[in-house]
C-alpha cells in the first residue's frame, strides 16, 4: 500500500490528538497482563536483545543513576539496573497504573527491588530536577506521546551534561523488499493474531497505524537535535525494522 494511503487511513483510525493520552493510558492498562507474552511472540523473542542494545548505548556504569521513561512492565529498567548494580539506582516512570503494578511485581520477584523503583509520571512533565540522571532511556513509547519535541526536551533536561538519551522504536525499513514484508506483518498479521490472543484487536490495530504517522528515522534525528541533544545518531537493527536513536546532552 502507498505511504499516503496508509497515512490517510491511520489518521481516520487513530484517536484525535486531544483524546490520545487518555486512549493510550486505558489501552495499556487493558493489555498489561498479556503485554510481555505478546512482545516475545511478536518479536520472535528478539525484543529482549533490542532492549539490551538500547541499554548498552546508554553507557551507564556501576553506581550511576538512570531513568527509564514510559517503562511499561519495566524490562529496560531491569536491564539498566543490572548495569548500574546495587550501588546505583534506576527509576522507571509510566502513566499506566496497570503497567506500573506489573513492573513492581516483577522487581520484587527478581530480587532487585532495592535499586530499581517505579513511579507514576507523565513523560511530558517529568517530576525531576535538571541533570539528576546519568542517562535516560525510552523503548517503544515515542509513538504514543502527543508532543515529541517536549518528550525529548524533558529527557534532555533531567540528564546531566555528557549523559545520553536513548530512544528505541520500531521503524519503517528503507529497502523496498523489507518495507513490503514489514507492511504485511504489521498491518495484516499483527492485528489478526494479537487481537485474538490479547482480546483487544483495537490495541493491535493502533500499533501499526501509530507507526504510520510517526516520523521516519532521519526526521527523528532532527527532532532530537532540535530538542537540544548533540551528536544524534541512528543505529538500525533487523534490516531497519527497529532503530535505536542516541543523543548526548551538551
Ligand atoms: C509499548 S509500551 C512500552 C513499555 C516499555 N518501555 C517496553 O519497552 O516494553 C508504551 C508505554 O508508554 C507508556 N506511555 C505512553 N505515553 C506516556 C506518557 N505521556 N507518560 C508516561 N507513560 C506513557 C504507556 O503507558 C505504556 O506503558
Amino acid at each position: 500500500m502507498r505511504d499516503d494511503t496508509l497515512r490517510r487511513r491511520a489518521a481516520m483510525i487513530l484517536p484525535r490528538p486531544e483524546e490520545k493520552a487518555a486512549y493510550v493510558r486505558a489501552m495499556f492498562t487493558g493489555i498489561a497482563p498479556t503485554y510481555d507474552r505478546l512482545n516475545r511472540l511478536m518479536s520472535l523473542g528478539l525484543d529482549r536483545q533490542w532492549r539490551r542494545w538500547a541499554v548498552v548505548h546508554a553507557r551507564v556504569r556501576p553506581g550511576d543513576r538512570a531513568l527509564d521513561v514510559a517503562t511499561g512492565t519495566g524490562d529496560i529498567a531491569f536491564a539498566l539496573a543490572r548495569r548500574v548494580g546495587p550501588e546505583g539506582e534506576v527509576v522507571g516512570v509510566d502513566f499506566s497504573e496497570g503497567m506500573l503494578s506489573l513492573a513492581g511485581a516483577k522487581a520484587r520477584e527478581s530480587g532487585i527491588a532495592d535499586h530499581v523503583r517505579f513511579q507514576w509520571a507523565d513523560a511530558l512533565d517529568l517530576p525531576f530536577g535538571e541533570g539528576e540522571f546519568d542517562a535516560a532511556t525510552v523503548g517503544f513509547a515515542g509513538r504514543n506521546v502527543t508532543d515529541l519535541p517536549r518528550f525529548f526536551s524533558e529527557m534532555r533536561r533531567v540528564v546531566r551534561p555528557g549523559g545520553r538519551v536513548v530512544h528505541l522504536e520500531i521503524s519503517r525499513p528503507k529497502l523496498p523488499i523489507f518495507r513490503t514484508l514489514f507492511q504485511l506483518y504489521f498491518y495484516h498479521l499483527v492485528p489478526l493474531i494479537e487481537g485474538r490472543l490479547a482480546g483487544s484487536r483495537d490495541a493491535y490495530t493502533y500499533l501499526p497505524n501509530s507507526l504510520t504517522l510517526f516520523p521516519g528515522v532521519d526526521e527523528l534525528v532532527q527532532i532530537m537535535a532540535d530538542a537540544g541533544l548533540r551528536e544524534v545518531r541512528a543505529y538500525p537493527l533487523l534490516f531497519g525494522t527497529i532503530t535505536i536513536h542516541v543523543g548526548v546532552v551538551p
